[in-house]
């Protein structure tokens, strides 16, 4: 499977982001995050230095409660951090109130979890436009893209299916549509194919090779997966509460 992915890692040009910018998506340093529970403080990550070069694709590994989760949520502003630098896009998000950051992370960030998190009272097409009707665009603009970005997942019968009737696969399909919908700058994916069976997942995995490949979309993916691991750029571990670049060829 391995191989067969990296014979589409050099392929396309199509629309390509400029990526001859070394500027860095994603800067952190000295990353700290400390949960307090009754039993005390549990820190998760303790100093962790990330830097993610616009149109990379990066993935994290490491056992499950190393803190891959928790590095997502605090790269993609949905937790704050402890302690440490961070910037995302050049921002700073603790200098920014509720609303600029919800404003931000709608149109610069797309989210991909384990489990879609789709709504499951809007058909397929209507959860990908979702993004683009908060940012403000208009129906018929929001419906144009929104199915442009469904066909190029496959999923041009599938527009009017809501989530309940469409396989994991395909959910996770519109999950990663929906991610794209606003041209985020940065895709987050916390183990996107956790929830699919080998096939499936694999299939997953391609097209969002395919996605870095020809569109030089950004990704960071959390992963358990090692043959999707090593197809990355760059593979990190998260381990004892800092990320360890791992050598592609020992995983
Ligand atoms: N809100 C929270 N409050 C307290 N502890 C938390 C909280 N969220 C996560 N943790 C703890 O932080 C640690 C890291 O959790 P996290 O979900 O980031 O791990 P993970 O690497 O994503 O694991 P998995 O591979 O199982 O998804 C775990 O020990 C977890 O119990
Ligand atoms: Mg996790």
């Amino acid at each position: 499977m391995g191989e067969n992915m990296n014979s589409h890692r050099n392929g396309g040009t199509e629309n390509r982001i400029d990526t001859a910018r070394d500027d860095n998506v994603i800067r952190a340093s000295g990353l700290r995050k400390v949960f307090k529970s009754v039993d005390g403080q549990l820190e998760v990550l303790k100093g962790l230095d990330l830097n993610v070069k616009r149109g990379e694709m990066v993935s994290i590994v490491g056992e499950s409660g190393a803190g891959k989760s928790t590095l997502l949520h605090i790269l993609g502003g949905l937790d704050t951090r402890t302690d440490g630098e961070l910037e995302v896009c050049g921002v700073d998000y603790s200098e920014m109130n509720d609303d600029s950051l919800a404003g931000f992370r709608n149109n610069k960030i797309g989210f991909v979890f384990q489990f879609h998190h789709l709504l499951s009272d809007f058909n397929a097409l209507e959860n990908v436009m979702m993004p683009l009707l908060i940012a403000g665009k208009d129906q018929t603009e929001s419906r144009r893209k929104a199915s442009n970005l469904l066909e190029r997942m496959g999923l041009e019968t599938r527009l009017k299916h809501r989530p309940g009737k469409l396989s994991g696969g395909e959910q996770q399909r519109v999950a990663v549509a929906r991610a794209l919908a606003t041209d985020p700058q940065v895709v987050l994916a916390d183990e996107p194919s956790g929830n699919l069976d080998t096939k499936t997942a694999s299939s997953l995995h391609q097209t969002l090779l395919d996605l870095n490949d020809k569109l030089g979309i950004t990704f960071i993916i959390a992963t358990h997966n090692r043959d999707f691991a090593r197809n990355a750029d760059k593979v990190y571990e998260l381990t004892d509460g800092v990320a360890v670049a791992k050598d592609i060829g020992d995983l």
